[in-house]
């Protein structure tokens, strides 16, 4: 969701800022704007679409050092020029941008039109510029500070001073920001991408902290003005730059990136000479391992497919009782935590509001929570503490992919450490460790040759309703599947349990109704292949991804997609490549715009 980028130091700004804009579009916005400091105050432009179109906008903009930047994804008020950020107070003379939503906004509204100020816009964020405003008595910090006391909600925002132009404000209460500490400049960021152009050495701000960036560096306080010891740390290597590179959009490089970002997940963790894993980040002894009592996996999306795939595969090999939970429904029903559990928050972002707040609620109720995250130093990584990090790589595309299969390597490491420490023997668990290691190398082979994708994009494209069938493991990937289609192309479709099919969805199918159904062989193959009879009898047209070689279930199918063997319990890795590739070829058959689907954020900060 929205984005924040801002620059102080002695290059020009605004191509800065437009550039850095450019690198958090991926996290979706429907306006964008820009405030530099030039010498009659504040220069600023805003626009709705996209930052193509600002940037039309701002020109040469300005030759000013300092300045910010914004994307906003709307919630309070519509998409208008007015409501995009930045917002100035009524001087003109404090500009404001801001990420999360003031909960208390009516009722600061309300104090401060009593007192006079006339609103420009709908927004929530409008209040800060004029609250700040209320409180200015020369000192920028002062007053943000006593502004930030009365506000209720979450905030990332950043705060420019025509008066002070050797300074920029930033103040942080659950949504993230980062700041970037460059030479002679410093830059503020709402995520890496934003600034790892200009330096890798960075401070993540906590909660209820507030920054002065100048082009010497930043000073943090906490919120009472209490000065806070400098922690820098330096940005992962595997964090660099996202670029398409010979691609023609993220998303279709990010399919391609999984050989390499599924092994860099796995590589160093899994020891196939003690048929184990070793995930130092959960820091979890072999006593603890064995007195798990259960594991739950919560996450949202993409990322909740994951944490089924997960679930399934502990409960397979190291007979755990284990489930997946979506996080958004998590706190409000009131769970039950258990102590003897592990919780696992599992979310490419890990800014996932909705996770986050499953995050609190296990802890509020002692439980143990940890992190499988990609983006490090995010929010739920810190919250937790203690996790994996999947290392797929800055995940630019909307449409989750590596994220998705570097969840489960993450997910399925853990599930091997677990079950040597209590079912598998040494010999099993090096039959699990090979299996894993070499499924980069099955998913580069489904890559290079990927079947008749381009058919089922034929069939899928101008179909009324869509059906993707799976049993057990492939049952999380059906979802994943309609997930990927809906987002990317906008398709009317929806997975199902194949055994489900009957007691409802089988009224949708009609001649030519596309059913795509995963069936790599596995104990279920006789149950599925009924199934598909049940689909052709209605004169549907049946897509079948099974097991190369399978040449039963290649007759059968209408069209068929053949993919690598791996263990049944592996499968997900390579059934969910053709319907990753069937989306994006479906959303570019259709138009759609691939990285940027309508509607979504790449990572959904509010609720
Ligand atoms: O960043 P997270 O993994 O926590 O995000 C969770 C979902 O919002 C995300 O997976 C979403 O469903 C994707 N757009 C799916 O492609």
């Amino acid at each position: 969701m929205c984005g924040i980028i801002a620059y102080i130091g002695d290059k020009p700004a605004t191509p800065r800022l437009i550039e850095g804009l450019r690198r958090v579009e991926y996290r979706g916005y429907d306006s964008a704007g820009v405030a530099v400091l030039g010498e009659d105050g504040i220069w600023l432009r805003k626009s709705t679409g996209r930052v193509e179109e600002l940037s039309r906008l701002v020109g040469e903009g300005t030759k000013s050092t300092v300045g910010m930047a914004h994307t906003r994804w709307a919630t309070h008020g519509g998409v208008t020029v007015q409501n995009a950020h930045p917002h100035l107070d009524v001087t003109g003379r404090i500009a404001v941008v801001h990420n999360g939503i003031i909960e208390n906004m009516h009722e600061l509204k309300a104090k401060l039109q009593a007192e006079g100020t006339v609103f420009r816009s709908e927004t929530d964020t409008e209040i800060l510029p004029h609250l700040i405003r209320h409180y200015y008595e020369g000192d920028p910090l002062k007053a943000v500070l006593r502004a930030l006391e009365d506000v209720r909600g979450t905030y990332g925002i950043g705060v420019l001073f025509a008066d002070h132009p050797d300074m920029i404000i930033a103040a942080r209460n659950g949504s993230p920001l980062v700041i970037g500490l460059g030479e002679g400049e410093t830059v503020l960021g709402s995520d890496p991408q934003a600034i790892v152009a200009h330096t890798r050495r960075v401070i993540y701000l906590d909660d209820r902290e507030v920054a002065v960036l100048t082009r010497q560096g930043c000073q943090v306080h906490k919120l009472d003005g209490r000065k806070v010891a400098q922690r820098q740390q330096v940005l992962d290597q595997d964090w660099g730059l996202a670029e398409k590179g010979q691609f023609q959009n993220f998303m279709l490089k990010e399919i391609y990136e999984q050989p390499e970002s599924i092994r860099r997940c796995l590589s160093g963790r899994i020891q196939i000479d003690d048929g184990n894993a070793k995930l130092g980040g959960l820091n979890m002894s072999p006593r603890e391992l064995v007195a798990v009592g259960g594991v739950v996996n919560l996450g949202c999306g993409t990322s909740y497919h994951a944490g089924m795939v997960g679930a399934m595969a502990l409960e397979h090999l190291a007979r755990v009782p284990a489930r997946a939970e979506i996080a958004s429904e998590f706190r409000y029903r009131h769970p039950i935590v258990s102590r003897e559990s592990v919780y696992f928050a599992v979310s490419q972002s890990g800014e996932t509001a909705d996770t986050l707040g499953a995050v609190e609620e296990v802890t509020l109720k002692g439980g143990q929570c940890m992190g499988i995250v990609n983006v490090v130093g995010s929010t739920i990584a810190r919250n937790c503490g203690q996790g994996v990090y999947v290392h797929s790589g800055p995940e630019v595309a909307v449409a989750s992919t590596k994220a998705f299969t570097s969840q489960m390597s993450a997910l399925m490491a853990f599930t091997l450490m677990l079950a040597r420490t209590r079912n598998l023997s040494l010999e099993q668990g090096q039959q699990v460790a090979r299996a894993l290691l070499d499924i980069p190398n099955r998913v580069q082979e489904y890559l290079d040759a990927p079947g008749p994708i381009d058919e089922v994009v034929a069939s899928v494209i101008h179909a009324r309703y869509v059906l993707f069938l799976g049993r057990a493991f492939s049952y999380p990937v059906a979802l994943e599947g309609a997930l990927k289609l809906k987002e990317v192309a906008y398709v009317p479709c929806e997975g199902y349990p194949a055994g489900e099919m009957k007691h409802g969805p089988i009224a949708m199918l009609e001649k030519g109704t596309p059913v795509i159904f995963l069936a790599p062989t596995d104990a279920h193959r006789e149950k599925a292949i009924s199934n598909m009879k049940e689909v052709q009898a209605r004169g549907a047209n049946l897509i079948v991804v099974h097991n190369a070689g399978d040449a039963e279930m290649a007759s059968i199918a209408n069209v068929s997609i053949p993919i690598p063997v791996v263990p049944a319990y592996l499968t997900p890795f390579l059934t969910v490549l053709p319907l990753q590739l069937l989306a994006y070829r479906a959303g570019l058959a259709l138009g759609r715009d691939i990285d940027k689907p309508r509607n979504l954020a790449k990572s959904v900060t509010v609720e």
